[in-house]
């Protein structure tokens, strides 16, 4: 057994929490992390005195642990061809794909496996050496589904948490891959394995039955040596009343009002916020929309559509060919249907501050969340927390986690154009009775089942599964 360390909770996730960048003049600089995870996990280390371990993007090594706004940070290097064949490769060019329904045709090369599996292992070493006698590490996502097992091994005495942000893909899609066998086993090397819905939990458990021959019970897997797994879903969620405060703030008030006015004070903003990424729909979004100013449903006087777009993965192929592709179409639209002063779409490709995204929020009038396959979604339910006047219309794909919860949105197939245009025209047009029910009804849910309700229960049934074990984790405070 590896000795240990001094941390009663550790985080163990890809990316810290901040990421380093380079600006044009060669010096570097920190920004927050893109994409739902962070956004999550933040306010749940905030409440603890633990630690987090992740990678602080780049590739220039040597970095010690540090301390950013409270925050206790352990960054972990990569090397060059590490971020090409373990991040860019095994991570986001096989594994991101084939857990998407396919949405790209993933790949898979043995030197990019060769590469997750020494990574995963230097994550591991990392949380073994910095977790106290019994202390709860928690992994995150599909980076690292190997670092449950490698860390069991080192110190059997942790209590090991999983949980993957995006869906597990049905068993007809993880058998393509040649290393299925060792990504499940790696996951059982946690006590409680969890998804953001309850399919993927059981696409899991049967996986493991078939796969690796373990006798199963419900969502119980019965290990050899006597362990027993848990799989079981904990929808993520976020920090609702934080949101809310921060759209009701002067501030974000004046701002969303500037926005409005910005582009041009239309009668309807329609707002796009993602990740540039292909599982997120933004294509055909944006061609549906366009095609209702085509057909004179909507005139560019009246209406306009907001698409926020983070650069996100840009020395992936697929995302390289996507962004061309929505910048020859945002261009071709504008250029075809726009007015002077009146462009039928405002492309955004940038990343901003999260006052800045509640003002979004609240200029928006109707938000499209349209992807082809979406573990959950946070952005739907930030859009819900910042709508505290009840107003406001959410387009919601049925294929996004959130879709679950959120039964009063316009809930729709985002590979059926004719539909999303059904949709965002109902939704346009839809009386201020209808937008207040559903509105209504939307906020409750998001409001009972914050990130601060998910991290509670996700640590009290990992404790409930080796409760000999460890001290308490605290879940986050509600703001
Ligand atoms: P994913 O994790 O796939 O990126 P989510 O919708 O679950 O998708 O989470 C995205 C998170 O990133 C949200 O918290 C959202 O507010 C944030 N975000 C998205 N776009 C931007 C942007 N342009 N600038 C800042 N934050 C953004
Ligand atoms: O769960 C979605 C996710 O992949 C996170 O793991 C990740 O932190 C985020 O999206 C952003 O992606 P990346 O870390 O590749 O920039």
């Amino acid at each position: 057994m590896a000795s240990s360390g001094s941390a009663d909770l550790v985080i163990v996730a890809n990316r810290l929490p901040v990421d380093r960048v380079t600006l044009p003049d060669g010096s570097t600089d920190w920004r927050t992390s893109p994409g739902g995870l962070v956004t999550a996990i933040e306010p749940v280390m905030r409440a603890n005195d633990g630690i987090w371990i992740g990678w602080p993007g780049g590739t220039e090594g040597d970095l010690e642990p540090f301390e950013d706004e409270g925050l206790q940070l352990v960054p972990i290097n990569l090397s060059q061809q590490e971020v090409e064949y373990f991040y860019e490769g095994f991570a986001n060019a096989t594994l991101w794909p084939l857990y998407h329904d396919v949405v790209a045709k993933p790949e898979f090369h043995r030197e990019w496996w060769d590469s997750y599996v020494s990574v995963n292992r230097r994550f591991a070493e990392a949380a073994a050496a910095a977790a106290s006698e019994g202390a709860t590490v928690w992994v995150h996502d599909y980076q690292l589904q190997l670092v449950p097992a490698m860390l069991r091994e080192l110190r059997p005495d942790l209590r090991i948490g999983f949980f993957l942000h995006i869906p597990f893909p049905p068993a007809e899609l993880f058998q393509q891959l040649p290393w299925r066998r060792q990504l499940l086993e790696g996951l059982l090397g946690a006590d409680l394995v969890g998804f953001q819905l309850q399919g993927a939990a059981q696409n899991f458990v049967r996986l493991v039955r078939q796969r690796v021959g373990h006798k199963t019970h419900r969502d119980l897997v019965y290990l050899p040596d006597g362990r027993t797994v848990r799989a079981a879903a904990f929808p993520i969620s976020i920090d609702a009343q934080g949101f809310e405060e921060l759209a009701r703030s002067e501030e974000v008030t004046q701002r969303a009002k500037e926005i409005r006015e910005a582009v041009g004070n239309p009668r309807k903003i329609f707002l796009g916020v993602d990740r540039l990424d292909y599982t997120k729909g933004i294509y055909a979004r944006l061609r549906a929309y366009s095609e209702l100013v085509v057909d004179g449903h909507l005139d560019v006087e009246d209406a306009v559509f907001i698409q926020v777009a983070t650069p996100s993965r840009e020395q992936v192929e697929q995302y390289r060919l996507l962004r061309d592709d929505i910048d020859r179409l945002v261009g071709r639209v504008n250029g075809d249907l726009g007015k002077i002063g009146r462009p039928v779409i405002h492309y955004l490709h940038s990343s901003y501050p999260r006052e800045e995204m509640a003002a979004f929020y609240r200029a928006a009038d109707i938000m499209a969340v349209t992807p082809l396959r979406d573990g959950m979604n946070l952005v739907a339910k930030e859009y819900v927390a910042c709508r505290f006047d009840d107003n406001g219309a959410l387009v919601l794909s049925e294929f996004a986690g959130a879709a679950e919860e959120l039964r009063q949105a316009w809930l729709v197939n985002p590979h059926d154009i004719n539909g999303m245009k059904a949709a965002f025209l109902e939704a346009y047009r839809a009386d201020e009775r209808d937008l207040t029910r559903r509105m209504k009804a939307m906020r409750k849910t998001v409001r009972q089942n914050d990130v601060a309700a998910w991290a509670e229960t996700y640590l009290a049934e990992l404790a409930a599964l080796r409760p000999s074990h460890g001290k308490t984790v605290r879940p986050p405070h509600r703001s």
